[in-house]
């Protein structure tokens, strides 16, 4: 069973998956394989797992909240039937084993209040870039810098990954600092980057070497 398991994630028996160093000589888990079955992270507070359809009126409840849409790429949702759209695009996406997103689960509420994930994954470049939301209630209590850390640490175990990124509106500076507290690297701003929201915005680039990884 264990070894069959092991066969479909294209990893080695006896190997584990975490706390190796990038060998590109090995195989890692086959991008395929980790994507259409994201594994269930826990950190101090919350719990990270995939979507449900039974999330979406919790979904709602924060994406139809403007500030937390305001500096990403998704307008407010103005229903909960958005919030299901969202959610089974999300469960398509693990179907097809694309780089998708974790539903952020408080463990004292057991309620879903944001999401994180891959924007997207290039495996030519080992690369991805990643992407959050949180619900404003729960904003400036570490969770975001928690939810981040453990996805990092799954993305370098399970990918061979070289690179991270991320890129926030440069009117966000929490983001930034979500990034800065993991352990990214400011790299610079964009500017005019993208069309947001009517807008040519400006957004700032941050990334994660694994190389970092071992920094002191
Ligand atoms: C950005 C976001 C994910 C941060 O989540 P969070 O759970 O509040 O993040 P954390 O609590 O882990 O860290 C936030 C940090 O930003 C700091 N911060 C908050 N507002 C800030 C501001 N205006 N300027 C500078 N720093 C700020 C906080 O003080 C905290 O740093 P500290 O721990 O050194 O005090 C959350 O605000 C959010 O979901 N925003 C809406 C969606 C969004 O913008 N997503 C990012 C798209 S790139």
């Amino acid at each position: 069973m264990l070894s069959r398991l092991l066969r479909r994630l294209a990893i080695e028996p006896g190997e584990s998956s975490s706390g190796r160093s990038y060998d590109p000589d090995r195989a890692y888990f086959s991008d395929r394989a980790y994507f259409s079955s994201l594994p269930r992270l826990e950190t101090a507070d919350l719990i990270l797992r995939t979507a449900l359809r039974t999330d979406a009126e919790d979904v709602f409840l924060y994406a139809a909240d403007p500030e937390v849409a305001r500096y990403v790429l998704w307008d407010p949702h103005t229903s909960v039937g958005d919030s299901l759209a969202y959610i089974r695009y999300l469960r398509r996406l693990y179907r097809e084993g694309m780089p998708s997103s974790w539903m952020l689960e408080l463990k004292s509420t057991g309620k879903v209040i944001g999401s994180m994930g891959f924007v997207w994954y290039s495996p030519l470049n080992r690369s991805a870039e990643l992407g959050y939301s949180l619900a404003r209630p729960c904003w400036n209590h570490g969770l975001a810098t928690q939810a981040l850390s453990a996805v990092v640490r799954s993305a370098f175990d399970n990918l061979p990954l070289h690179r991270l990124e991320a890129q926030h509106d440069l009117r966000n500076p929490a983001s930034g600092r979500v990034l800065e507290k993991c352990g990214f690297t400011r790299e610079g701003i964009l500017r005019g980057r993208i069309f947001n929201k009517g807008e040519m915005v400006d957004t700032v680039l941050w990334s994660l070497l694994r190389s970092d990884l071992s920094r002191p």
